[in-house]
């Protein structure tokens, strides 16, 4: 319904190459591309047939649709000089890919009567092939008032992805969970790799091993759901292996026990959730984790 929709493409990076492709692979005509660097611009005007064009203002002004694939601190100025060069009209409509800005960024495209949301891809976007890959399957948040939001949330479905609405006020704290599962992910791998380094595992065989347990792990989230993934010593209830973990980190790593046992507190409540750890193993627990905190800081 929407193959009509002209598309344009400012900021040709990982998101703007990604969601080119994939609009394009889906039907939609992409007509114009900007980025800061010309050279980009045309990469990705040339695989989705699109024209490149030196200034922002040239996309907006050819485009229903301008999706603005730009670092986040790069938002509000180009879309105050697109305003300023009288880029905006209304009826169209300008849509930011960020997870943490919210729709105040575009106020200089809505105060010229254009429509303004974001459409937040809920992934990791490493490079733009493996994006364009993992983009269908994945949630995007959609934040934008009606007609846009019905616009957005079935280009959403169309490239195979699951809409989840979004509002302003929650825009920060819904990043932090992305942020939390997938940076966060990343930050773990790293403090579990030094851990085994320290250990004595050669970095390859950790990084296998790692690999292989994260995929045991995500498997069982998978299947099984909170809070039976949880598995492990705090899960079982065991109090003395929690404890030797605890010492080897005071003699080993101590700069991540605050880390072990913050993520801690979140396993007890989890185990006790499940019924796997009773009330009283989960205050000897928690007593523990503090103890250790405290020696660590003392
Ligand atoms: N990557 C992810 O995992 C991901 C996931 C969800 C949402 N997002 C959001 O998507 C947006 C883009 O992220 P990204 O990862 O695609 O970043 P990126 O790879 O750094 O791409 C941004 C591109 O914007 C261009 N650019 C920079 N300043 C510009 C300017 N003033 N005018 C025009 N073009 C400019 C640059 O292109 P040149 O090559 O021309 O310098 C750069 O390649 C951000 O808001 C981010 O929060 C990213």
């Amino acid at each position: 319904m929407q193959e009509h929709l002209r598309v344009g493409i400012i900021g040709a990076g990982v998101l703007g190459n990604a969601l080119g492709r994939l609009f394009s692979q889906h039907g939609y005509r992409i007509v114009a591309v900007a980025s800061r660097r010309l050279p980009s611009a045309r990469a990705l005007a040339q695989v989705v047939d699109a024209e490149a064009v030196p200034a922002p203002v040239q996309v907006a002004t050819g485009a229903d649709l301008i999706l603005l694939t730009l670092p986040d601190d790069q938002v509000a100025p180009v879309v105050a000089d697109i305003a300023r060069a009288g880029g905006f009209r209304p009826g169209q409509s300008v849509v930011h890919t960020s997870g943490a800005l919210d729709l105040n960024v575009l106020a200089p495209a809505a105060e010229r009567g254009a429509w303004t949301g974001s459409l937040h891809p809920f992934q990791s976007a490493a490079d733009p092939d493996q994006a364009v890959r993992t983009l269908p399957g994945s949630a995007f948040g959609v934040e934008a008032a009606e007609p846009l939001r019905g616009i957005l949330e079935s280009i959403v479905l169309r490239v195979g992805g699951r809409p989840l609405r979004v509002t302003g006020e929650m825009k920060a704290l819904y990043h932090v969970a992305a942020a939390l599962a997938s940076n966060g992910a990343v930050a773990l791998f790293a403090a579990a790799a030094d851990l085994l380094e320290r250990a004595g595992i050669p970095p390859a065989d950790s990084r296998q091993a790692l690999l292989a347990l994260l995929g045991g792990t995500l498997e069982n989230l998978s299947r099984l759901g909170l809070p039976r993934a949880l598995t492990g010593p705090i899960a079982r209830g065991d109090e003395g292996t929690v404890i030797r973990h605890l010492r080897a980190l005071a003699r080993w790593a101590p700069d991540l026990t605050g880390l072990y046992c913050e993520l801690g507190r979140t396993m007890v409540a989890l185990a006790v959730e499940k019924g796997s750890l009773d009330g009283d193993g989960a205050k000897r627990i928690l007593q523990a984790l503090s103890d250790a905190e405290a020696a660590t800081c003392a």
